[in-house]
């Protein structure tokens, strides 16, 4: 598995650091890509750059991070290519990769706890994607990208 894209804003400097550090300790490899320190800055600016790693090729998943896992997944869907999911619970992680192929997993930092997070994550980056008829409409999904005005 080529390693992960990870990236949060201000509002999830931590919970991004308990997820690398699960990341770690599983021996998962990733590359952080920001934001670094407690300064205010603008989510859409790192969603991007873990979806460009996507788009070129270098990680197959990303783990985006902000207050609520919304502005991320909002950011990441503009993206090309990117199914971008934000999750709270494990049912849905799981599906998302099940059905919807997700390539992006979003969660707040200000929603759930780091230990919640980090079983997310976990199946999120283990689900593989069920195929067959979720294929089709995965294709239709990402067709509308090509439909838009
Ligand atoms: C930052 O205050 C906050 O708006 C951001 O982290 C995120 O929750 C946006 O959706």
């Amino acid at each position: 598995m080529k390693p992960i894209a990870i990236a949060c804003d201000h509002a999830a400097l931590n919970l991004k650091a308990e997820l690398m550090k699960h990341l770690d300790e599983k021996g998962i490899e990733y590359v952080d890509y920001g934001t670094y320190e407690n300064k205010s800055c603008n989510y859409p600016d790192y969603a991007e750059k873990v979806c460009n790693a996507i788009a070129e090729g270098k990680s197959e998943l990303g783990i985006l991070v902000c207050g609520t896992g919304i502005g991320m997944s909002m950011a990441a869907n503009k993206c090309k290519g990117i199914r971008a999911a934000c999750c709270t619970d494990t049912f849905s992680a799981r599906f998302t990769r099940l059905h919807n192929d997700a390539n992006v997993l979003c969660m707040g930092e200000r929603v759930i706890g780091a230990g919640l997070a980090c079983d997310i994550m976990d199946i999120f980056i283990s689900t593989p994607f069920e195929g067959g008829r979720h294929q089709t409409r995965v294709d239709m999904v990402m067709a509308l990208e090509q439909k838009r005005k």
